[in-house]
C-alpha cells in the first residue's frame, strides 16, 4: 500500500457489500447494513442511483466478468464459517486484515460470548475507526482493534498486548489478503496461527493462482484485477496454485483442510436468479484446522 494511504480495495469491497446489501431479503447473498455508512462519497453517489448501479453493473459485466459474484461467494464462504463455530467452544474470533468487513457487527448476536479482534494495516483501520466513531451507533464492546502491518509488525505480540489468549479456541478469517502479502509474511501467519492457538482452532481465507499475481492470466478477469490492483498502488504479491495449497497447508502443520471454489458457494448458497450468476473459476476459498 502507498504511503499514509487507507485500502482502496478494501472500500471497493466494502462498496460491493453495500450494493449487495440494496437488493431484497430474497435476493440478496449477504447483507451488511453498515457498508454504505463506510464508504466514501463517491461510492454512495454510485450506489445510490438506480441508473449508475445499471452502468456499473454493466461494465463490471463486460470488463471484470464474474468479479462482483466471486465476492459475493467469498464473503458468502466465511460468514458460513462464522456460523459454523459461534456459538459454540470457540471463544474468540480474529479478522486478520479486516478493511471494512462488519462481520463482529452484523453477527454480534452469535458472536456476543466471543472477544473479536480486528486487525488491520494502521492506515486503513484508522480510516475505519473514523468512520465508525461519525456514523455507527451501539459498536459492541467485545471488539478490540489491532494496528499491525503484517510486513514489518509483530502480530503475536501486538495481539496479546490487546488481550489475545493463545490458548484458545479461535476462528481466524484473512479475507482477501494473502495475495497482497509477501510469501514469508503468509508464511508467518500461518505459524502465528498454529503456534499460537488451541487445537482445533481454525483459519479460513482466499488465493489467487500465480498467473494472476504476475498478470500472465489468460483470463480476461485474471488480468483486469492484475492491472486494477497496480494502478490502485495496492500489486499482488502472493500466489497459489489451487492443487498446491492442501501441501503448503500441511508443511505448516494444519490438518482437516477443505478447498472450496466460488461455483461451489454460488449453487449451495445462492438462491432465485443468482444461481446462474457469474463467478470466476480464479477465486478459490480454504478452511483449515490447527
Ligand atoms: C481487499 S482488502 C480486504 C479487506 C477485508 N478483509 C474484506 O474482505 O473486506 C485487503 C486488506 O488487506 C490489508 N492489508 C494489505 N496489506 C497489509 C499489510 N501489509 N499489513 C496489514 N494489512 C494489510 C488492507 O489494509 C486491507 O484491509
Amino acid at each position: 500500500m502507498k504511503n499514509k494511504k487507507s485500502s482502496e480495495t478494501a472500500e471497493g469491497v466494502a462498496a460491493y457489500r453495500a450494493r449487495e446489501s440494496i437488493r431484497s431479503e430474497n435476493d440478496r447473498v449477504i447483507y451488511d447494513p453498515y457498508a454504505m455508512l463506510l464508504i466514501g462519497n463517491k461510492w454512495k453517489k454510485l450506489l445510490n442511483n438506480a441508473i449508475y448501479r445499471l452502468i456499473m453493473a454493466l461494465i463490471g459485466k463486460f470488463k471484470y466478468p464474474g468479479f462482483y459474484y466471486s465476492i459475493m461467494a467469498r464473503i458468502r464462504f466465511m460468514n458460513e464459517c462464522i456460523k459454523e463455530c459461534f456459538p459454540g467452544d470457540y471463544t474468540q474470533m480474529v479478522i486478520l486484515g479486516a478493511g471494512y468487513d462488519m462481520s463482529a457487527y452484523c453477527f454480534r448476536d452469535i458472536l456476543s460470548n466471543a472477544k473479536v479482534f480486528e486487525v488491520d494495516h494502521p492506515n486503513t483501520q484508522k480510516e475505519k475507526l473514523s468512520k465508525i466513531n461519525k456514523y455507527v451507533k451501539n459498536i459492541p464492546d467485545n471488539i478490540t482493534y489491532v494496528p499491525v502491518d503484517f510486513e514489518t509488525g509483530n502480530l503475536k505480540e501486538s495481539l496479546v498486548k490487546n488481550g489475545y489468549a493463545p490458548s484458545e479456541k479461535t476462528l481466524f478469517l484473512w479475507e482477501g489478503v494473502t495475495y497482497y502479502l509477501e510469501k514469508e509474511s503468509v508464511e508467518q501467519t500461518l505459524q502465528f496461527v498454529v503456534n499460537n492457538s488451541a487445537e482445533g482452532s481454525k483459519l479460513a481465507f482466499d488465493f489467487f493462482p500465480p498467473e494472476v499475481i504476475d498478470g500472465t492470466s489468460t483470463e480476461r478477469l485474471g488480468k483486469e484485477m492484475y492491472n486494477l490492483v497496480k494502478n490502485l498502488g495496492e500489486p499482488y504479491k502472493f500466489g497459489i496454485k489451487e492443487d498446491d495449497i492442501d501441501s503448503f497447508l500441511k508443511k505448516h502443520h494444519f490438518t482437516d483442510i477443505h478447498k472450496c471454489s466460488s461455483r461451489e458457494v454460488r449453487d449451495t448458497h445462492f438462491h432465485g436468479d443468482n444461481k446462474k450468476r457469474k463467478v470466476s473459476r480464479l477465486f478459490n476459498f480454504v478452511i483449515a484446522t490447527t
